[in-house]
């Protein structure tokens, strides 16, 4: 574990910065296209109040290998368009059909289906556009790498078929530990170990340590989603919740229980502080994000 910390008041400060300049970028990258409806759609879905958690990730462990900063952050944007689509696509009324998301309508209600999910295919297209751009680097076998490990963890193997072993689980039993973990280290596991990956990609190092800290913290992460999706109100949150027990999905909370998910979050992040041991101090904003994923009130 790092020996300087940081606290989470300086945690708070920084994510915020960095969630400026990911909207800034976002903004500017895709530009207001008057009279033009997808283009509404798509910056509707991406420009909301999201915690641009995923981008922090890439910022700061790209980071640690003194990345410039600004293709950090355009990886980071590339990564959040691609988390917007899954959002967009998750609401739909075939997938968790849900009105209310980072306080907003979701895209289908405020648009309707047809231009959520095509605003949805816009994004995640866009999002491989970003990453092949020779601004965002200029080496073209690192392009290719960032490209490869984003499709990846987006894909099949990756957040994709989690997000269909989270439809299997309203009807089939996935009542053990092993087949819980694997569908949330997909749909949301995946995007998170891309985040912290892509600053080694970039500087063209190592990745595995933050590989293995990624993966504790993405089940973390999804595990606090559960713990506040039972805990938690849509006032609080942005979007609703009790949804998981409405549907009868097998989460780590059922599987537990709310003290028994909570323990486990937290050993996940006590074994993901761990890794980043080999970075020494550099990695204290990394530890503390850790610590803010099952700390966190939305
Ligand atoms: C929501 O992700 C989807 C899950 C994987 C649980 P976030 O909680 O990061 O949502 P935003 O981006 O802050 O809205
Ligand atoms: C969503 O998981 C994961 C992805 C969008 C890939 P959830 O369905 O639990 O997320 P929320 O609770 O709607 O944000
Ligand atoms: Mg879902
Ligand atoms: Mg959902
Ligand atoms: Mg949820």
């Amino acid at each position: 574990m790092p020996l300087l910390s940081v606290t989470p008041q300086e945690f708070e400060v920084r994510l915020k910065q960095t969630a400026l300049a990911v909207d800034r970028l976002l903004d500017e990258l895709l530009p207001a296209l008057p009279g033009n409806r997808l283009r509404e759609a798509m910056r509707y879905s991406v420009l909301g109040q999201g915690k641009r958690l995923r981008p922090f990730l890439v910022v700061e462990s790209a980071r640690l290998f003194g990345v410039d900063e600004m293709q950090a952050m355009r990886v980071g944007a590339a990564l959040e368009a691609l988390h917007c689509y899954s959002l967009a696509h998750d609401d739909l009324p075939a997938m968790d059909n849900d009105d209310l998301r980072r306080g907003q309508p979701t895209v289908h209600r405020k648009f309707d289906e047809a231009t959520a999910i095509l605003a949805g295919d816009g994004l995640l297209t866009w999002a491989f556009e970003i990453l092949s751009d020779v601004a965002t680097h200029p080496n073209a076998d690192v392009r290719i790498e960032l490209v490869a490990a984003l499709a990846t963890a987006a894909g099949e193997s990756g957040m994709v078929g989690g997000q269909m072993l989270d439809i299997l689980a309203e009807t089939e039993d996935f009542e053990n530990y092993q087949a819980i973990a694997r569908m949330q280290a997909g749909k949301t596991g995946a995007l998170f170990r891309f985040a912290c990956e892509a600053g080694a990609i970039l500087a063209l190092a190592d990745s595995s340590e933050l590989r293995q800290y990624a993966d504790d913290i993405g089940l973390a992460f999804q595990i606090a989603d559960d713990i506040l999706d039972v805990e938690s109100t849509a006032d609080a949150m942005g979007k609703a919740t009790q949804k998981d027990s409405d549907k009868g999905k097998s989460t780590f909370v059922d599987l537990l229980g709310l003290e028994g998910a909570r323990l486990e979050a937290k050993n996940l992040v006590r074994r993901a502080a761990g890794y980043l041991k080999v970075y020494g101090d550099k990695a204290a904003m990394l530890n503390a994000t850790a610590q803010f994923i099952i700390a966190r009130q939305k």
